[in-house]
């Protein structure tokens, strides 16, 4: 929860009226909404401000007095008669779980029963007489001067099964109620097999309906407990399944970083579809894809054969997976016993290796540069040699997660201008590219090629990522390239050699990866090697999504 930090009055003047024992120490209430529960508000007590205007009958509280964690905060304040339903400060103290919370109707609200609950809260109105004035005001912090304690958030879930996932239910009146409320079932039981957790597997809802709704994103529960409790909550909407609708709104609006998106973790849609979706699904499932967002379809029922007519495209899975390898799509011949379904399906959603979409040629790869820093280059063409490398690097995803770079400018002898690991942002890769100094010497390839794969590429085995070497040279080498490239070409390594003025089409060739055609270019002019980066590129990612295969 990102709530702002609204101070009751203008800092000062909250000093002055606020005496030490009241027990705020002066701090700001913490601005909530109407739905934000107990177990948001991480503290032993906190003073919060409750916006006025919650519609009564959404809320969700549990119990009297005393209330689980899961219900709303300014619900219970209502409930309780602490504040009216024009909001105000309201003094949150956390207390342990109970066994029993009871169901009372008090000021217009009706608690419900809840047994079991791992923690608790009530709530008392705030000592002082302070208004609010709703303002925010983001310089605010904690006057006493007194660091904030930060208890670091303990690791949960499964280490092993790091995804983001959406589950795009289905709530039309295709499935109707009861089958609706079949598979929150069954969603429930995957959500809890997942292990869902800070360091596991992240996990949010979207209803598809005539228009799609999400119900709650990653970012707003991290315990499996809190996930089946939002499952349970969810409510019926009815309507055409619209399903390609709500899986293109899921992929621009489900998966962003505000919404609790984790960089470099598979994202993945489970897509519900009993019978089959109103609309097309296709399109959505492209759009999905240049999310890179991994399409699982778990489809349900299967129309019979009088509803066929009524289905708009019958391959409707295999065009909205990501890919068709039988690996993106489930299906269970209705809602009931699904039990012995939930365990292959969280298998597939664990399996990272085969989430291909959200792994692309531009967050994927290492690539190192191998720079001829020969006297016959000279130093305006020396300019225009990193404009090249620089021209390739910037198009790829620089980050400590994603594509990596790497420079060496070699002469007969060899210089590491920068390794994978010295840069994990584009910005700073493309500073260094600019900042790199003119060697002028021999040229020695071969000793060059050796050294990059030794001292460059070996310190990164382990990297998932596919890695490059781009060559870029102007003359002869006065030594043997063949030898160190095919040790290359061996170690997994792709060689594009990129050859300017007098380098000899042989050695560019004995260098390249095969087929040679496609990985060896030649300009006679340096000016010539703008027009290079874009083959550089394209060949990348070809090769890349070759090795995908
Ligand atoms: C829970 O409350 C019910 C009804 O108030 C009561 O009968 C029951 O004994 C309580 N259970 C526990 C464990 O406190
Ligand atoms: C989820 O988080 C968002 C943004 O923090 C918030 O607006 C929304 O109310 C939360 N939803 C639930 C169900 O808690």
């Amino acid at each position: 929860m990102s709530a702002a930090w609204i101070p009751a009055l203008g800092l000062g003047v909250c000093l002055l009226l606020l005496p030490g024992p009241a027990g705020s120490e002066g701090a700001a209430p913490i601005a909530i909404t109407c739905f934000t529960r107990g177990l948001d508000i991480r503290k032993e007590k906190a003073d919060v401000l409750c916006p006025g205007g919650c519609p009564l009958e959404e809320f969700s509280v549990y119990g009297n007095i005393v209330y689980a964690s899961v219900s709303s905060i300014c619900g219970a304040a209502v409930h309780r008669g602490v504040i009216s339903n024009s909001g105000g400060p309201v003094r949150v103290y956390s207390l342990p779980g109970r066994e029993n919370y009871s169901s009372v109707d008090a000021n217009g609200i009706q608690s419900q029963m809840l047994s079991r609950w791992s923690a608790s809260f009530t709530v008392t109105s705030k000592s002082s007489t302070q208004e609010a004035t709703g303002q925010a005001v983001s310089t605010a912090h904690p006057p006493t001067g007194k660091r904030l304690k930060k208890t670091p958030e303990k690791k949960t879930g499964n280490k092993d099964c790091k995804a983001d996932i959406a589950f795009l239910i289905d709530g039309s009146f295709n499935i109707g109620q009861r089958r609706f409320n079949l598979q929150k079932n069954f969603v429930g039981k995957v959500a809890l097999m997942l292990g869902i957790g800070t360091e596991g597997p992240h996990v949010g809802l979207v209803q598809a309906s005539e228009h799609p709704k999400i119900e709650f994103y990653l970012k707003n529960f991290t315990s499996a407990k809190d996930v089946l409790f939002a499952i349970k909550e969810v409510g019926f909407r009815g309507g055409n399944s619209n399903t390609g609708k709500a899986l293109k709104h899921t992929a621009q609006k489900f998966f962003t970083v505000d919404a609790g998106v984790r960089k470099g973790i598979p994202k993945v849609v489970v897509v519900f579809i009993d019978g089959w979706p109103s609309d097309d699904i296709e399109e959505a499932g492209i759009v999905a894809r240049e999310f890179g967002v991994n399409v699982f379809i778990v489809s349900v029922a299967k129309p019979i054969p009088e509803e066929l007519g009524m289905v708009q495209d019958v391959t409707f899975v295999d065009k909205a997976v990501c890919r068709n390898n039988g690996f993106f799509s489930y299906h269970m011949p209705n809602w009931f016993g699904t039990t012995k379904y939930v365990k292959p399906l969280v298998q597939k959603l664990c399996t990272h290796e085969q989430m291909m979409c959200s792994k692309t040629c531009y967050n994927s790869v290492n690539i190192a540069f191998l720079i001829d820093g020969s006297s016959s280059v000279g130093d305006s063409n020396f300019r225009l040699m990193l404009e090249f490398v620089s021209n390739i690097a910037k198009t790829f995803e620089i980050s400590d997660i994603g594509a990596k770079i790497a420079a060496v400018q070699f002469t007969y002898d060899q210089r590491t201008e920068f390794s994978f690991t010295d840069y994990s942002t584009k910005e700073n890769v493309l500073a260094v590219i600019r900042n790199i100094r003119y060697m002028s010497g021999g040229t020695a390839t071969g000793d060059a090629i050796s050294f990059t794969v030794r001292n460059v590429f070996g310190p990164i085995r382990e990297s998932p990522n596919k890695n490059f070497l781009v060559i870029v040279t102007d003359g002869q080498s006065y030594d043997d390239v063949q030898g160190p490239a095919a040790a290359a070409h061996d170690a997994g390594i792709t060689i594009f050699s990129v050859g300017v003025a007098w380098a000899p089409l042989d050695d560019l060739k004995d260098m390249a990866s095969k087929p040679k055609e496609s990985h060896a270019f030649f300009t006679r002019e340096f000016t010539g090697l703008e027009p290079i980066v874009s083959d550089v590129i394209r060949g990348i990612c070809r090769d890349f999504l070759e090795s995908q295969q």
